[in-house]
């Protein structure tokens, strides 16, 4: 007997369609499920490492709100949840060397264990400028967990301890991430859509 069969893999995916953001098309670089697939993981290895402890997680804004705000909902320990602002892209598509805290830290930092969160490692100078500045502080320890890391690009003191995603030195867009203040929304990682061709 014949029957329809509804085929939901011959409908256009969505994240195969490139996307404008401002003055440039952006084309899928990891999808919405590999992201949520990959944070499950990272969760695991929190749970895991800090089993009976109360960490202190540290989200830098802004660009790492969506990944931790996945993250920290599969967390089955009771960590302290803080956040910290770094700039340094501003509206270009260029990471700068230089790095200036935005917002400080409340609360004690001595004797305790520290995540950092972070949505990208680039060149690495945001990271060590902030791992400097906690060192301050006396904790107990610190890590670094970071959805996308650049290892190209990356001229860091100290590769972060967790990573989502290695990934080639694009500029990358959505899942928190930006282009001049857009695109923080989208549930994909986008890249920009190769220039055509004359
Ligand atoms: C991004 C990212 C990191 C930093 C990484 O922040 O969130 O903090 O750049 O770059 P680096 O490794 O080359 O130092 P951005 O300055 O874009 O600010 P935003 O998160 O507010 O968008």
């Amino acid at each position: 007997m014949f029957r329809k069969k509804i085929n939901a893999c011959s409908m256009p995916m969505q994240h195969d369609t490139p996307i404008r953001v401002h003055d440039r098309l952006f084309v899928p670089l990891i999808s919405e499920a590999e992201i949520q697939a990959r944070v499950a993981e990272l969760a695991v290895r929190i749970n895991e490492d800090y089993a009976g402890r109360n960490p202190l997680i540290i989200v830098v804004l802004n660009g790492a709100f969506v990944f931790a705000a996945d993250l920290v909902r599969l967390l089955t320990i009771r960590p302290e949840i803080q956040f910290i602002r770094i700039s340094t892209y501003g509206n270009s598509m260029q990471s700068t060397e230089t790095a200036r805290v935005l917002l400080d830290l409340e609360g004690q930092l001595e004797h305790r264990h520290v995540v950092l969160i972070e949505d990208i490692v680039d060149t690495g100078y945001t990271m060590d400028f902030f791992l400097s500045l906690l060192d301050q502080h006396n904790p107990a320890s610190v890590r670094v967990m970071t959805l996308l890391f650049k290892p190209e690009r990356y001229g860091g003191r100290r590769p972060p301890e967790y990573i989502g995603f290695r990934i080639p030195p694009a500029f990358v867009v959505g899942y928190g991430m930006d282009y001049a203040q857009q695109g923080r929304e989208l549930r994909a990682i986008y890249q920009p859509a190769p220039e055509p061709s004359n």
